[in-house]
């Protein structure tokens, strides 16, 4: 099965260079753009009162992907599914950025971590109740990774 999407939008971000941007979105504070296309901007009714979203993206300029990857934080191999690595085979990317303000379709978020004009997928909200887990919690190889 294949499966075709379009964007909503676009990330604007400072980032040019894969090399020069943030790993995470919880270890940025970059103010970026996100453009959601106009025939998509009746769906942000509401989102104003929001203080985080997680954006659902495409990394467009990773090409190719591996199952076994050395991610940013470790010297060793993991799982492309065990890690956030951006070469995947279904180069999905989600970060969770605060939202500072919504002009028409234009939202201005804090916490980039990709690259200018980084495709958009969706737009859900952040919902502690849906998305905090803080009992029995195990995060394996990012618990003893060499890189902090
Ligand atoms: C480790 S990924 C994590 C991104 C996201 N928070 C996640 O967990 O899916 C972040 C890195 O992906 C790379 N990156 C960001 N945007 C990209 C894009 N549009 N295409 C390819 N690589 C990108 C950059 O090297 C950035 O430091």
């Amino acid at each position: 099965m294949e499966i075709m999407m379009r964007p909503i939008g676009v990330i604007h971000s400072p980032f040019t260079e894969k090399d020069q941007t943030p790993i995470q979105s919880v270890r940025s504070q970059v103010i970026g753009l996100v453009e959601v296309y106009p025939e998509f901007a009746d769906g942000l009714k509401d989102i104003e009162d929001l203080s985080h979203i997680h954006l659902l993206y495409i990394f467009h300029a990773s090409s190719g992907y591996s199952l076994h990857v050395k991610p940013f934080l470790d010297d060793l191999e993991h799982g492309i599914f065990a890690t956030r690595y951006p070469y995947r085979p279904n180069p999905i990317g989600i970060s969770t950025v605060r939202l500072i303000t919504r002009q028409e379709n234009m939202l201005t978020i804090e916490g980039v971590d990709v690259l200018d004009g980084t495709p958009l997928l969706d737009i859900k909200p952040y919902v502690p109740d849906f998305d905090l887990r803080t009992e029995d919690v195990r995060v394996g190889w990012y618990e003893t990774r060499s890189k902090k």
